[in-house]
């Protein structure tokens, strides 16, 4: 049994990996400060230790890092649009944040630090799949900041010796990813927007692709990243080497949902990249990660997720019967 700091554990993907840590046996401390996380993601987190904080302020990383075999380092504000219209407070919780963390792990004498690193970071490289030795162009303050946060750890390796490695995440979908603000993940809220009857809103043309990972699939990633020899300051790519358009996306989740609804195309976000697919060798032979759940099974969960948590809207949506 070991202990992992989970910072950000209240939120999407944090909130995940807790869960599978206890349900491995580990301890779990969350150290959150719900600007973004929910505390309705805690409710089913037995035996976990809550830490409120402010993650930028040292005194308290310090008091969530102490005593930590592992520290998961998801918190931030994760919005591309959101980091547009006001850089600021992203760039303190996730530049800030991620250095204040950095320090407390290297004090606490922490084994490792595992960052959730962002597939923005390339911007609109001309190549696909993305692999780790290209230039990076970020395009958006997001973007920068969380390649800002990825050089802090590699910097950390190298001047202090703190084991670190950054997963590059390219858009994590599933389960507790909430869709109630405009600056959610895309399935959350084209999901939402299907089951409760209205028309999902695609930004620009509908033919921009992405490389949509299921939630279960950065987990065990992230994880096999605490454990595996020989990674300290290495980066890579935590997706599922694919890629779907907006528009097939929609017309996926229409099969799935059993609706036939058409979205409205609005001009294209700020800040948007048009391609994101990974190449996931690098992870695959550092780490032997590999994909566990499939884009179609992830949207089928992240369909049901959402039925049962919009129940009441969605109630009158009937479900689609078995084929
Ligand atoms: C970006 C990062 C991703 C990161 C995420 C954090 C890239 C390639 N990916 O995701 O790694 O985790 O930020 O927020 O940079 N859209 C619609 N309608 C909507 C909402 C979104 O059409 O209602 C479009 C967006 O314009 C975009 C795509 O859907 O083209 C995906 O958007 P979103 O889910 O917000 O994620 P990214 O910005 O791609």
């Amino acid at each position: 049994m070991a202990s992992y700091l989970v910072t950000g554990g209240a939120g999407f993907i944090g909130s995940h990996l807790a869960e599978e840590l206890l349900r491995r046996g580990h301890s779990v401390r969350i150290a959150d400060n719900f600007v973004t996380g929910k505390r309705h993601n805690l409710a089913h987190l037995r035996g976990a230790e809550v830490l409120e904080g402010d993650l930028a302020d040292t005194c308290f990383a310090e008091r969530a890092a102490c005593g930590m075999d592992y520290v998961l380092h998801q918190a931030a504000i994760p919005s591309v649009p959101r980091s547009v219209e006001d850089p600021w407070p992203s760039n303190r919780s996730n530049i800030d944040a991620t250095l204040s963390v950095l320090m407390a792990a290297r004090k606490a004498g922490v084994k490792r630090v595992v960052y959730a690193a962002s597939s923005s970071a390339y911007g609109n490289t001309p190549t696909l799949p993305k692999r780790e030795d290209m230039p990076t162009n970020p395009r958006s303050p997001y973007a920068l900041q969380k390649l800002v946060g990825e050089q802090y750890c590699r910097l950390f390796t190298e001047l202090y010796g703190l084991e670190t490695v950054c997963t590059r995440y390219f858009n994590v979908f599933g389960p507790r990813q909430d869709p109630s603000s405009p600056y959610s993940g895309v399935i959350s809220l084209f999901t939402s927007a299907l089951l409760t009857g209205n028309r999902p809103v695609i930004y620009g043309d509908g033919q921009q692709t992405r490389d949509f990972t299921y939630v279960a699939n950065v987990v065990s990633g992230v994880l096999l990243a605490c454990e595996a020899p020989n990674v300290a300051g290495e980066m890579m790519n935590m997706a599922t080497g694919g890629r779907i358009s907006l528009n097939d996306l929609v017309r996926v989740l229409n099969r799935i949902i059993g609706t036939n609804v058409s979205p409205i195309y609005k001009q294209s976000r700020a800040g948007d990249v048009r391609d994101s697919q990974a190449d996931i060798s690098k992870a695959s032979r550092l780490l032997g990660y590999q994909p566990i759940v499939s884009l179609e099974d992830g949207l089928a969960n992240t369909v049901a997720w959402c039925r049962t948590t919009m129940a009441p809207l969605a109630a009158e949506i009937p479900e689609k019967p078995a084929a």
